[in-house]
């Protein structure tokens, strides 16, 4: 465990930054790409060209620290929500969309994940919250839950095909700056 002597690395948020995105790619599901509220993390930062039928464009990945999230720069219990959405695809051509995109599996993604669980709930506070993201076309959620001992509470069970959303919300303290 880290805690505030190791700073070999070490990264304070500001006093708005209640919220940690560990692994932001391009913020596709932020309402807000620039949420004062939230510290972004991403283990690259890099500006990828997309071709698509109707055209090209530029995506910025433009996390406010590159560090990898099996080793994050931030003292134990210092966040009230993380957020962990890693990429869920192995077997995508490397010069594919999703994979440029959103990365994929490779190596020893198992005990990467794993380490970032351990990581995500160092850095969280006590009765903070962790909020998980997993896409199942190519492995199950269990499998990817049984890679680490905490207890989820609920999650999304309703099939693929449903409309349901689900949507984060965190309670501001009268004095947070407007978000
Ligand atoms: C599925 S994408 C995230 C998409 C994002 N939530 C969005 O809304 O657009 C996964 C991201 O995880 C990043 N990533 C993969 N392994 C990582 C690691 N070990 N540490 C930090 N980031 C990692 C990839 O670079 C990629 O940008």
């Amino acid at each position: 465990m880290k805690n505030k002597n190791d700073c070999s690395s070490h990264i304070e948020p500001n006093e708005e930054q209640v919220v940690l995105d560990v692994c932001c790619g391009p913020k596709g599901m932020w309402f807000n790409k620039h949420d004062p509220r939230a510290m972004f993390v991403d283990r690259r930062s890099e500006t990828i060209k997309m071709h698509y039928p109707s055209g090209n464009y530029t995506e910025k990945i433009n996390p406010d620290v590159v560090a990898d999230f099996t080793n994050l720069p931030f003292d134990d219990n210092t966040f009230s929500l993380v957020v962990m959405d890693p990429p869920h695809l192995q077997r995508s051509g490397p010069d594919g969309r999703m994979t440029k995109r959103y990365g994929h599996l490779k190596g020893e993604w198992r005990e990467m994940l794993k380490m970032g669980f351990v990581e995500c709930f160092r850095v969280l506070k006590p009765h903070g919250t962790f909020v998980f993201k997993w896409c199942e076309v190519q492995f199950p959620i269990k499998e990817i839950l049984d890679l680490t001992p905490e207890k989820p509470l609920f999650g999304h069970q309703s099939g693929k095909r449903a409309n349901t959303h689900w949507v984060a919300f965190i309670k501001q303290n009268p004095t947070d700056k407007g978000a």
